[in-house]
């Protein structure tokens, strides 16, 4: 994608921001979460690092992080300190690119007795084609496959926590491809879950008072280290493209995290039925 269109995206999403309000206060309009169970993938660093910080803040009773790297998890828990108190946030090693690792880790996770909320945010940004060891395109195995799986082994714990909520995070960035690009991945994803749903599909079988609430997010353009993902891929260019935008990102914490809390949060999404939706502008609840 040429370094223009990330750049008129960007642009384009920060003055949509200014000139459209986007009003959910992750300090204040989440609700109390005392009584619940949350997993995060990707939970340790940037957006992730931000739902977790305000999970925390809201005083979710245990939230599970599955990410790659001990450093940024050791991070994470110091950073956290400011929260609340961490000893309610376990980390567990995950590396998405290995399909049998991610089952493994999935097949525990089912074991749970309820998950109030499953967050799917890990993801690359940019990254040039590399195939993992099962031979996947690992952006593809990352970001879609190996979440899927997880959304599909732990559906049956989301079905029987009463409210609970599935969010996959997803990307408005393709709206800067080619119109014949008509599709997002995650979006598709949780239209045919829902769609399974009601239909009372085989494994999809759901009261539908109880849940889960199905949705995807975009977050905006936030200031993480997916930009730095770019400057190792594409060198010089991006380098450039990347001093340019960097100034417009939100910020993962205070404002890239929004739509997600949102989604897996707000009181507003079963009193509205906001299902199956693609939730880009996380408004008050
Ligand atoms: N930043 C943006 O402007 C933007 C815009 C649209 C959508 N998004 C989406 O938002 C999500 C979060 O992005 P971010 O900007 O916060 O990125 P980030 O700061 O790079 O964080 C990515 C997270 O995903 C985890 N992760 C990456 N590869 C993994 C793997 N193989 N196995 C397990 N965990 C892995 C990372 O864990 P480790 O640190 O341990 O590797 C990290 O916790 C992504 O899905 C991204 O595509 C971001």
């Amino acid at each position: 994608m040429a370094f223009s269109a990330f750049r008129d995206y960007f642009a384009a999403d920060k003055m949509e921001h200014l000139l459209t309000g986007n009003k959910f206060g992750p300090n204040e309009d989440i609700p109390d979460l005392s009584e619940n169970v949350y997993v995060v993938t990707g939970g340790t660093a940037g957006i992730g690092f931000g739902i977790t910080a305000h999970l925390l803040q809201h005083g979710a009773a245990r939230i599970i992080l599955l990410s790659q790297k001990q450093e940024h998890a050791d991070e994470a828990k110091r950073e956290l300190e400011k929260y609340e108190n961490t000893g309610k946030v376990e980390w567990r090693q995950i590396d998405l690119k290995d399909l049998s690792q991610t089952d493994r880790i999935a097949k525990q996770l089912a074991e749970e007795q309820k998950i109030d909320g499953l967050i799917c945010n890990a993801g690359e940004g940019f990254g040039k084609y590399n195939e993992t060891t099962d031979g996947i395109d690992s952006h593809f195995q990352i970001n879609h496959l190996s979440q899927f799986h997880l959304v599909r082994m732990l559906l049956p714990a989301l079905q029987r926590t009463t409210g609970s909520r599935l969010v996959l995070m997803s990307s408005d960035l393709h709206r800067a491809c080619p119109s014949s690009t008509a599709f997002d991945t995650q979006v598709l994803f949780v239209r045919a879950i829902v769609h399974r749903m009601e239909n009372n599909e085989p494994g999809f079988q759901s009261n539908k008072q109880m849940g889960p609430w199905v949705n995807a997010t975009h977050p905006g353009g936030v200031n993480t280290d997916q930009q730095d993902q770019a400057v190792e891929a594409y060198g010089k260019p991006a380098k450039v493209g990347v001093a340019v935008v960097r100034p417009l990102l939100k910020d993962p914490l205070d404002d890239g995290c929004r739509s997600a809390l949102f989604a897996a949060t707000s009181n507003a999404v079963p009193r509205e039925k906001i299902q199956g939706q693609y939730v880009s502008r996380a408004r008050s609840s």
